[in-house]
Parts: C-alpha cells; sequence; structure tokens
C-alpha cells in the first residue's frame, strides 16, 4: 500500500492513487485476475470429486471423492502425491484443511456430519480422530461443502438449495446460519471456502459454473465463471495467488494470479 496521500494536489499522490486502483484490480484474491493454466483429469476415479482444500504445511491439494472413496494429495502442479481409500465415509462432500495434517471431512448421510480426520506425512490409511459431529439439517436441502475459520474455530458448511446459505458450525455441531444467497440468480449452491487474509467466502454455484467472492454478511462483491463441467470444491494457496477448482465427474482446473510458468 502507498502512503497516504496528505497533500493530494501532487503529482506523485496521483501517481501512487493510480498504480494503487491498478493493483487493486490485480493480482491475489480478485477473481477477474485468475487465469487458467491447466486442466487435469483426477486419476483412478469414475465419478464423484466432491471436494478440495489446500494444505499450507505441505503445500499439497487435497481432493475427496466418492466413487471410489479416496482422499488423494496433489501438488500445486496438479501432480497425484498420493492416494489413500477409507471405506470409513459414507457420502463425502466436502473438505476442510484446519491445522497441521488435520482435516474435516462433511459427509450427507441422512443427516450432515463432520469428521476430523488426521494424515500425516507417509500414513498410507486415514487416521479418524473421534470427533465427529452430527448436523440435524434436513438431507433433501444438500450439504455441500466446507471450510475452517481457524481463528473463530468454526466451520462454514454450504447448503444446495432450500434455501441457498451459508451455515455456521461450532466444533461440537452446534449451527447457526450465517445468511442466505436466495435472490442472487444462481441455481444452487455447490462449494466453499474461507479466506482468512481478507475475511470473506468463496462460494461455488455447480448450475451456474460460477463462483462468487462474498462478505461475511452475505453481500456478493464479485463473480465470474470457471471452467469444469460440475464445480464441486474450491481451494487456494495462501498467499492467494493460486486457484483449484475440482469438478465432477473428475477434473481439477488450477488458475494463477501471477502467471502459469511455474505450473507447467
Ligand atoms: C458448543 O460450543 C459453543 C461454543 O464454544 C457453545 O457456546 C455451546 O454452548 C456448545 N453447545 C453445546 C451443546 O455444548
Amino acid at each position: 500500500m502507498p502512503p497516504p496521500c496528505l497533500r493530494l494536489a501532487t503529482a506523485g499522490c496521483a501517481l501512487a492513487m493510480l498504480f494503487a486502483s491498478a493493483a487493486a484490480f490485480q493480482g491475489a484474491w480478485n477473481l477477474p485476475a485468475y487465469e487458467l493454466c491447466k486442466a487435469i483429469a483426477l486419476p483412478f476415479i469414475d465419478d464423484d470429486a466432491s471436494g478440495a482444500t489446500y494444505n499450507p504445511v505441505t503445500q499439497s491439494v487435497w481432493v475427496i471423492t466418492g466413487s471410489p472413496k479416496y482422499l488423494m494429495e496433489f501438488s500445486e502442479r496438479g501432480q497425484m502425491l498420493r492416494k489413500l481409500s477409507w471405506d470409513g465415509f459414507k457420502d463425502p462432500e466436502g473438505l476442510a484443511w484446519m491445522v497441521g495434517y488435520q482435516m474435516a471431512v462433511l459427509e450427507e448421510p441422512t443427516k450432515g456430519g463432520v469428521t476430523v480426520v488426521n494424515v500425516a506425512p507417509g500414513v498410507v490409511n486415514v487416521e479418524e480422530r473421534r470427533t465427529k459431529v452430527d448436523l440435524d439439517v434436513p438431507s433433501h436441502t444438500g450439504l455441500e461443502g466446507i471450510t475452517y475459520n481457524d481463528k473463530e474455530e468454526v466451520y462454514y458448511v454450504v447448503q444446495e438449495k432450500d434455501p441457498k446459505r451459508i451455515v455456521e458450525v461450532q466444533l461440537n455441531g452446534t449451527y447457526r446460519e450465517l445468511f442466505t444467497l436466495e435472490n442472487i440468480g444462481v441455481g444452487d449452491l455447490s462449494g466453499v471456502h474461507y479466506a482468512s487474509q481478507i475475511n470473506k467466502l468463496f462460494v461455488l454455484s455447480q448450475e451456474d459454473k460460477s463462483v462468487m467472492k462474498v462478505t461475511m454478511k452475505g453481500k456478493v462483491v464479485q463473480q465470474r465463471d470457471i471452467a469444469g463441467e460440475r464445480p464441486e470444491g474450491i481451494a487456494f494457496t495462501p498467499d492467494g495467488q493460486r486457484m483449484f477448482i475440482v469438478s465432477e465427474p473428475r477434473s481439477m482446473s488450477i488458475y494463477s494470479t501471477n502467471g502459469c510458468d511455474e505450473l507447467i
């Protein structure tokens, strides 16, 4: 950020403001600035790539799939590093990195539930921690994605429709509606990412093949189209310069705000 302009009349100040407005439009967390660098087919699965998250500790992208049920780890360039099978999931819908090697898995059986799993480097089996909580939300409404706010220690879960909304969930399963997104012209909601860096949510719509940047009060401030047949999962690097979109049946699109050279 440039120093504040105390003397608005100076040429230097005008120049600084020009650069500041250009910088605000470019770069990380600004949806129009993301360039599609690569789209890869997810190996080994037939269908149902359901959720994605980025782990800054391992600097890798994790994807959860429903058919077959896998947790897969990828490099930022999209190379598969690990594939873990775990039949403990009934119907995985979303994945959220929490801390260290811990991730939360959102499932949608008759009731929704959140299970915390621990996947340290080198392990080949998913180790489940006994922290499963049930979400007593009617199943027909569809819980589609999860993300974690480590400062507040809450999850945000996205509900597909009836109503389209974001629900805030405590670690013990207590939940409340954060806001609805009913009159914004998209048919459904399918994934969510909380960006603590800007305190905003990125929300996917599968039917509209779009991603929205939304304030914590539910105001849509940006929206853009994205690649993929049926986008279901969204993840970012902590610097906001890479965006990963996972789509059904089985693809991952990798976006960048600072060129594609490092990703090829
Ligand atoms: C769940 O946790 C929240 C936040 O810590 C607390 O306010 C609430 O009373 C807890 N609910 C139950 C049922 O334990």
